[in-house]
């Protein structure tokens, strides 16, 4: 590392931020552009399993209440692909990458979603392990990265309170209804305790010693547990793990989830991974003429 590459990471790491326009170092800027753009492509892959369910929500409330959740997921993708433009990496390109499968987004959003427990579960569960990462974020070194995050954070607090109602109200109605959110939270624990990744060490995540994330992935995993299995509990569903418990010293323990799973998925062999990039691959090709036009004009 050179003596400006040491002062610049002393500098991220005792809490400065930097703009868009600031010299960075390489290997820094080549480590924003990764996070930033796998961020970007999740929640842009993120819409689909959800609006498979907008034509099938039970009520006139539920379908407006969906819609608008599935907007804000686009228009945080819109965001964040802007703040990857910025570092270099134009947005087609990361489009490119990402249907060629050389990209990646994040583990959950390759499953299937089977019944409509399983939208509330997405909306209630997903976003908040989700917004644990994303609040962790507003402290980011890039500057940019960090004041976008203010209002996806908001908007993401707003789906958990949509999800949480999802499940409340499903809670509240038949034995069947119950069954449908405890089958739901069956299926999606799994890929909920791999969300946040390994427990690798703090000081060894690159993310972590360049300040792009504030916190370790374990440290995200307790926040999880420690906000979410309480209120799960307090709903009468059970977690589909018996060694789950807090320890006296307020540190959760878990059975260890399955890292070779979550490997084979983010690398495209999840359930679906395969079908919804199919689906944006069509969804681009059917829309290429828009791009032509309205770049044709802007020219
Ligand atoms: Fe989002
Ligand atoms: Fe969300």
């Amino acid at each position: 590392m050179t003596e400006r590459e040491q002062s610049f990471l002393e500098y991220v790491q005792s809490g400065g931020q930097v703009e868009a326009t600031d010299w960075m170092p390489d290997d820094y800027r080549a480590k924003l552009i990764k996070f930033i753009e796998m961020h970007g492509n999740s929640e842009l892959m993120g819409v689909l399993p959800e609006r498979e369910w907008i034509l099938r929500a039970p009520t006139l409330q539920r379908k407006l209440a969906l819609t608008a959740k599935v907007q804000d997921e686009v228009g945080h993708s819109q965001l964040i692909y802007r703040v990857v433009e910025d570092l270099g990496k134009p947005r087609e390109q990361c489009l490119d990458d990402l249907i060629s499968g050389k990209a990646k987004f994040h583990n959950v959003f390759h499953y299937p979603t089977k019944t409509w427990g399983d939208v509330g579960v997405i909306a209630w569960l997903v976003d908040a392990a989700a917004i644990i990462s994303q609040k962790a974020l507003l402290k980011c070194s890039y500057a940019p990265y960090a004041r976008i995050m203010k209002k996806i954070c908001w908007e993401e607090s707003f789906h958990i309170l949509h999800g949480r109602d999802v499940v409340l109200t499903l809670m509240n109605g038949t034995d069947a209804q119950r069954e449908l959110v405890q089958e739901a939270v069956d299926r999606w624990w799994g890929p909920l305790m791999q969300f946040h990744g390994n427990p690798i060490a703090k000081d060894e995540d690159p993310m972590y010693v360049w300040r792009i994330k504030s916190q370790g992935n374990e440290e995200a995993r307790q926040q999880f547990l420690d906000g979410y299995v309480p209120q799960i509990w307090e709903l009468g569903l059970t977690v589909p793990d018996a060694d789950l418990r807090k320890n006296d010293d307020g540190v959760w323990e878990y059975t260890e989830p399955d890292w070779d799973e979550l490997r084979s998925v983010v690398t495209g062999h999840g359930p679906k991974s395969q079908d919804r990039l199919d689906l944006r691959r069509k969804a681009r090709e059917s829309s290429a003429w828009v791009r032509q036009v309205v770049l044709a004009e802007a020219a």
